[in-house]
């Protein structure tokens, strides 16, 4: 046997990332060059959306002079910044942060800036820049900081308050971090591409090496911003029970349901003491076994009302057609918003856009655009259960024949949304909500169908019209001879005729916009 000691100690959470940083999506300098400007342009998003402040926001990547593979990364925006006293916290404190709620936010682990303060420091040695003011605040405050790994505290580097002379609010982030631009380009000007049609209400601009763009808010309305939220009982565990009766032991068992969850008033809350057999005691006075069974009853009684959707913040169908006409310029969008359901107490809505023909290029199979609370994923798309159901329509049955210009976009939001990884890029195969994926696809394929059928019936009037206009004459002729009547007067009743027919398709390519696609074949 060998003499080896194993030597036993804990480890920070920083130090943890710090090890495992490809879990959260920093493998290499082209993937973590990505991952920051995601990061940072995620909280930009949610420091404005939430709130209903129409998001401006600005990036620009910039490489060091002497080291190309040195690059800088800016992010401003204007949110509603930072208080001074939690910027170091915030910014450099593994999980620290204000998303630990039940609302539909793009962040959710208060990991994701430090996990690129992480990667700068590991590869650069730089702190961050924070220059961040709340509304209220006289003051705008400036920090650089780095993580104490070990410890999993922030160190502060320098930090300065000025006055404000303008009443200005929001927060401008700067890393140093080693990174690949020109590998990672693409990727970044995708990503900011699909976070604009997702979001027609932002400006956002991209300054980079060989990049310059701009998506200016094509609209100023905005989806509601989500509501925090209870818990609901078909999501509760022991541990979550233990968890909210800390603050409420004096209460009864049918007050607490009422008071602390989502789902139960009343009525449903005695009639769920009544079918559980459970008494109605005080918190306190619960055994252990009571808690578990609890528990338990609490997830299988079936009356509960469903999770209410005030805690989402679908983007709603008006504003996905806005967005992905303004970005992807096609003939054609049909959008469907289902209406909200949940699966194991958390509430989700699942979104789907078909944009079809007009600048999209004809593809093999559909062009899949995946979103998860409004955070485009463009990596592992293979692994996610979009890609799975949109490979196993029959697109035939909805008039589609492959090759065929048709993008699909799903959107899935939710108080908590099963992505498979830290990195957040595909979402987990949840049968609840495989089955409303495919439903929302299918709906909107539907419309889509309607809509290819039209076209296909513009396209016969306009082909019926070319082959009649030919006989018209000859037609009035041999009218005019039976009847002895004015040939002019039956050319003229004819060609009206055709023109009325014509007329009627003329609106709907006018509502329609087809007219590239009815031109090319009419000529
Ligand atoms: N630009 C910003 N404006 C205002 N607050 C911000 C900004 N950036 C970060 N924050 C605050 O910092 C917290 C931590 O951000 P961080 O990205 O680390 O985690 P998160 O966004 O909560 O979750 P995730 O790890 O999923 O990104 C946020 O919860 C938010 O309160
Ligand atoms: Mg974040």
């Amino acid at each position: 046997m060998s003499e080896q000691r194993e030597v036993f100690k804990g480890l920070s959470a920083a130090e943890f990332f710090y090890r495992n940083r490809e879990i959260a999506g920093f493998s290499n300098p082209t993937r973590a060059l990505y991952q920051t400007v995601r990061e940072l342009v995620e909280n930009a998003l949610d420091a404005t959306e939430l709130y209903g402040i129409l998001p401006e926001i600005k990036v620009v990547v910039t490489q060091d002079k002497n080291d190309p593979m040195k690059v800088f990364v800016d992010v401003s925006d204007n949110g509603i910044g930072v208080p001074p006293e939690e910027i170091p916290s915030v910014f450099a404190r593994v999980f620290y942060g204000s998303k630990y709620v039940l609302r539909q936010t793009r962040g959710i682990f208060g990991l994701g800036i430090k996990m690129a303060v992480l990667y700068s420091q590991i590869t650069t040695g730089k702190p961050i820049y924070i220059k961040s003011s709340t509304p209220e605040s006289p003051i705008i405050a400036e920090y650089e900081l780095m993580i104490d790994i070990k410890r999993n505290m922030p160190i502060i580097i320098s930090e300065r308050v000025a006055r404000k002379r303008r009443k200005t609010h929001g927060t401008h982030v700067r890393l140093c971090l080693e990174g690949n631009w020109q590998q990672a380009r693409r990727r970044v000007e995708e990503y900011i591409k699909r976070t604009a049609m997702i979001t027609p209400y932002a400006t956002l601009i991209l300054e980079a090496p060989g990049t310059h763009l701009v998506f200016k808010r094509t609209t100023k309305v905005m989806p509601s911003p989500p509501r925090i939220g209870k818990p609901h009982p078909y999501g509760v565990d022991i541990e979550m029970l233990k968890h909210l009766f800390r603050n409420h032991g004096e209460l009864y068992l049918k007050e607490f349901i009422v008071t602390c969850f989502d789902g139960a008033g009343e009525t449903t809350a005695a009639d769920f003491l009544k079918w559980s057999g459970l008494r109605n005691k005080k918190l306190k006075n619960l055994a252990p076994e009571e808690i578990a069974t609890l528990s338990k009853k609490l997830k299988e009684y079936p009356y509960w009302r469903r999770p209410r959707p005030v805690t989402l913040s679908p983007v709603g169908e008006k504003l996905l057609k806005k967005g992905l006409k303004s970005v992807l310029r096609p003939e054609y969008v049909a959008a469907v918003s289902r209406k909200p359901l949940s699966y194991r107490g958390n509430p989700f809505i699942v979104e789907v856009a078909l944009a079809w023909g007009g600048e999209i290029p004809a593809q093999e199979k559909p062009l899949l655009y995946r979103y998860a609370n409004k955070i485009p994923l463009l990596y592992d798309e293979g692994a996610d259960v979009s890609r799975r159901i949109v490979d196993t329509i029959d697109w035939s049955n909805y008039k589609v024949k492959f090759p065929a210009p048709l993008a699909v976009v799903v959107h899935v939001c939710s108080t908590k949304v099963p992505f498979k990884g830290i990195g957040k890029e595909a979402i987990a195969d949840v049968p609840e909500l495989e089955k409303e994926i495919e439903n929302a696809i299918k709906d909107a394929a539907r419309k889509l169908r309607a809509h290819i059928t039209m076209v296909e019936r513009v396209h016969e009037v306009i082909r019926r019209k070319v082959t009649f206009s030919k006989y018209v004459p000859e037609i009035a002729r041999s009218l005019a001879e039976i009847t002895n009547m004015e040939e002019e007067i039956f050319e003229e009743k004819l060609f009206n005729m055709l023109e009325r027919e014509v007329k009627k398709t003329a609106q709907f390519i006018e509502e329609t916009k087809i007219t590239t696609v009815v031109k090319s074949r009419s000529r």
